[in-house]
Order: C-alpha cells, then sequence, then structure tokens
C-alpha cells in the first residue's frame, strides 16, 4: 500500500523546496495520463507524484477509478504521493483500496489570516514587505538602507519617493511591483542596493537572488522557471525556488542584460501581474515585492537591448555614479573597523593600538573606482600589518 503526505497551501511551496534541496523530484499526476509512462521513471531516483488533479477529476466523474486505482498501484517505492489537504476526506475514500498510509507534512508555516486577496493567491504571510511596514518601520527602513549603502544620494531620494508612492498606489491595487534598473560601473554597489534593502527589512534569510551569468542565453528561461509542463525530471525553475527561501520581499535580478527575449517578456508579466508562475503552474504571489535588476550595459545599450514595453514598466532606471572619495573613504573606515573588531573576537585581541590608523593612512581612495579593488586592498593591508606586529 502507499503513502501520501496532506499540504496545504501556506505550506506547499517551502515543503517543495527542501524536499528538492534533498533531491527529490514533483511530478504532476496529470504527466501520467498513460500508466506506461510510469516506466520512464527512474528507479535511482525518488519523486513526489501530486495526486490533488486526479483527485479533483474524480470527485466528479468516479468512472475511470479502475484506472487510476492501477496507475497508483504501479507505482513503485521510490514514489511517494502527495495531496492538497483540502482533499483529505475524497483521497481518504476514493482510494480507500490503494492507500492507506496518511500524514500530514511537516513544515512550520503558521496559518496567519491576511488580506482576502492575498490569501487566495496563496502567499505566505510570513513574507516581510516594504508595504506591509508601518510608518515608524519605515524610517527605520531608510536609515539602515542609508548606513548600508554608501553614496548614490540622488538615488537615494528618488527611491524614498519611490517607496512612499508605491506603499500608496500597492494599496490601491494599482501597482504591484516596485522595479528598479540600475546601471553603472562595476563595484560601486548596484548589486548592493538589494543587499541593503534586504537586510533592512529584517530578513534572517538568503536574499533571492538570480544571476543570469550563470545561465546559458539560450534555456534562460528554462533554468529560471523550470522545463516545460510534464517533462520528466522538470523541477519548476531557480526563481521559485529563491523566492520561497526568502522570507523578506526582495528580489535580485543580476546581469539582466545577458538573458534572451523570452525572458524579458517573463518579467514584463510578472512586473504587470505581481505574479511569479512556473512551467508546473506553480503560482507565487510576489504583489507588494520589490525588484532589482542590475546590469552593466550603458545607457545606449540598455535601449538596443532592452524593448520598450519593458523599459517603461521599470519604475527607476538609471546609471550609478563612481562614489566619491569621501564615500569610498567611509567604506575604508567602516570595513578596516569590521575587520579589527571580527579579528578581536575569532583570533586574538592582542593587536597594535595603532592599527586602524596604520592601515587607513596607507590607502588611497583615489587610486580605486571598484569597491572590491578597495576592499582587496583593505584586506591585503590589514594581514601585511598583522603579521609584521
Ligand atoms: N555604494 C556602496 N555602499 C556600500 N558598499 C559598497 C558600495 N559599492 C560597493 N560596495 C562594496 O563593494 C562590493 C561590490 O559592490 P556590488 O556588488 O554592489 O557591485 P556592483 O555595482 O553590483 O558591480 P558588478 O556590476 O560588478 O556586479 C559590495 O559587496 C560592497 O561590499
Ligand atoms: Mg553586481
Amino acid at each position: 500500500m502507499n503513502k501520501v503526505f496532506f499540504y496545504t497551501r501556506q505550506q506547499y511551496f517551502k515543503f517543495k523546496s527542501s524536499q528538492l534541496a534533498q533531491g527529490f523530484e514533483f511530478l504532476s499526476g496529470s504527466t501520467f495520463d498513460h500508466i506506461e509512462y510510469i516506466k520512464w521513471l527512474d528507479e535511482s531516483k525518488r519523486y513526489y507524484v501530486d495526486i490533488t488533479s486526479i483527485v479533483s477529476l474524480l470527485k466528479a466523474n468516479e468512472s475511470q477509478l479502475y484506472l487510476f486505482e492501477r496507475l497508483l498501484n504501479g507505482f513503485k517505492d521510490n514514489t511517494t504521493f502527495i495531496c492538497d489537504k483540502v482533499y483529505e476526506d475524497d483521497v481518504k475514500y476514493i482510494f480507500r483500496n490503494v492507500l492507506d498510509d496518511y500524514s500530514d507534512v511537516e513544515i512550520e508555516c503558521e496559518e496567519i489570516p491576511v488580506e482576502k486577496d492575498a490569501a487566495s493567491a496563496g502567499k505566505f504571510a510570513l513574507v516581510r514587505k516594504i508595504t506591509d511596514l508601518n510608518d515608524s518601520e519605515l524610517t527605520k527602513f531608510f536609515e539602515d538602507f542609508d548606513t548600508s549603502l554608501y553614496g548614490h544620494q540622488q538615488f537615494k531620494e528618488e527611491f524614498q519617493n519611490l517607496v512612499t508612492s508605491f506603499r500608496v498606489f500597492n494599496r490601491l491595487g494599482e501597482h504591484k511591483i516596485l522595479s528598479l534598473f540600475l546601471m553603472g560601473d562595476s563595484g560601486i554597489g548596484k548589486t548592493e542596493v538589494a543587499r541593503a534593502i534586504h537586510k533592512a527589512l529584517g530578513s534572517n534569510s538568503k536574499l533571492a537572488k538570480i544571476n543570469f551569468g550563470n545561465y546559458s542565453s539560450h534555456d534562460a528561461l528554462n533554468s529560471l522557471i523550470g522545463s516545460p509542463l510534464g517533462y520528466i525530471g522538470s523541477d519548476g525553475g531557480e526563481l521559485v525556488k529563491r523566492v520561497c527561501e526568502s522570507d523578506v520581499g526582495i528580489i535580485l535580478i543580476d546581469e539582466f542584460e545577458k538573458a534572451n527575449n523570452a525572458v524579458f517578456n517573463y518579467f514584463l508579466d510578472v512586473l504587470e501581474n505581481g505574479k511569479i508562475v512556473n512551467s508546473q503552474a506553480d503560482e507565487y504571489d510576489v504583489n507588494g515585492y520589490i525588484i532589482v535588476f542590475t546590469s552593466n550595459i550603458t545607457k545606449d545599450n540598455f535601449e538596443s537591448k532592452i524593448s520598450p514595453e519593458l523599459r517603461s514598466r521599470f519604475d527607476y532606471k538609471g546609471v550609478f555614479n563612481l562614489l566619491t572619495n569621501k564615500d569610498k573613504q567611509k567604506f575604508v573606515d567602516f570595513r578596516v573597523n569590521q575587520i579589527i573588531s571580527k579579528y578581536k573576537e575569532f583570533v586574538s585581541d592582542d593587536i597594535p593600538e595603532s592599527l586602524f590608523d596604520d592601515i587607513v593612512n596607507q590607502i588611497h581612495v583615489s587610486q580605486y573606482k571598484n569597491m572590491r579593488d578597495l576592499n582587496k586592498k583593505i584586506k591585503d593591508t590589514f594581514v601585511s600589518l598583522i603579521s609584521y606586529s
């Protein structure tokens, strides 16, 4: 006899991403409209087959019960069935002759009541978004954001105005996602914007990040949202996985220019509808999210690479300038202090009093454009001074 796990709508994505991480594959019962298809399954793999669609079909019309009983009996031990808990009673009755072992999935997901439309869209109430913050939380958010990101004063002011307007129009249902398209030289804080928002929203999870530099342009959409429906071994894509793993409403899309037209069109939809859908038709509500797109293209290339439809949907599109020497100096002071205090905590607090000044005096910020190079210089200087002390 076979086992069934029941999941609730709130648990599903977390359950799925945790099981994908353990090597399970997810398939819909509808993939097996012919019993022969079971032969395609790889005996060395472990599968979850979701029988929700089969149960809802049989509930309306039991005439095919015989075929589906045979189908469920045909799976080997490497397959476990899963089903939406709303069908629990139906499953237990309809498949009384083939299933007898039932449990609920064990994934903690508090079922907090959320706004009506959100509940029906299946989003996690636990995700903290910019649209959820009250006024004092918002003030604190901007303070934290400003401290994490050095320079880019003009952007920061525009960002505040955009957020203020977004919070109003999101509530009116007119603005689903706040999208920022950041261009400019390497190592000046484009990706850092997303990290700073993520931190200022108080996240305890990893930043939901997709980097198109890691995908071949040819199958970028498949990597993003999974292979076409029904294809065995399809995993539902990286985007839903990353978003499910995160506890805050921010998504980072790095090196966006390296994607292709199919991906650009996909994001056109996401920005318009506030929903992420993957190839398996799993839907994830990202209404109220901020999406940061970063790119190294120039302003001119931006116009030739990104279609006018998509361009016009970005709420902010701008080129980040190099940091001023003053801002670079702030970065140096912060990093040196950070490294010294970590060193004291984890290695030894026996360091010269003057270490901070000695490091800072050896670094001439005007020689650096890319903060990664500056960071490397800070580390090298630290190591050289600490080894001679
Ligand atoms: N404005 C900034 N404020 C704070 N830290 C910064 C800033 N700019 C750069 N950094 C630091 O430098 C590192 C590199 O910056 P970041 O990742 O944002 O680069 P980027 O602009 O996205 O460049 P690339 O186009 O190469 O991805 C960051 O991890 C951060 O530590
Ligand atoms: Mg970057």
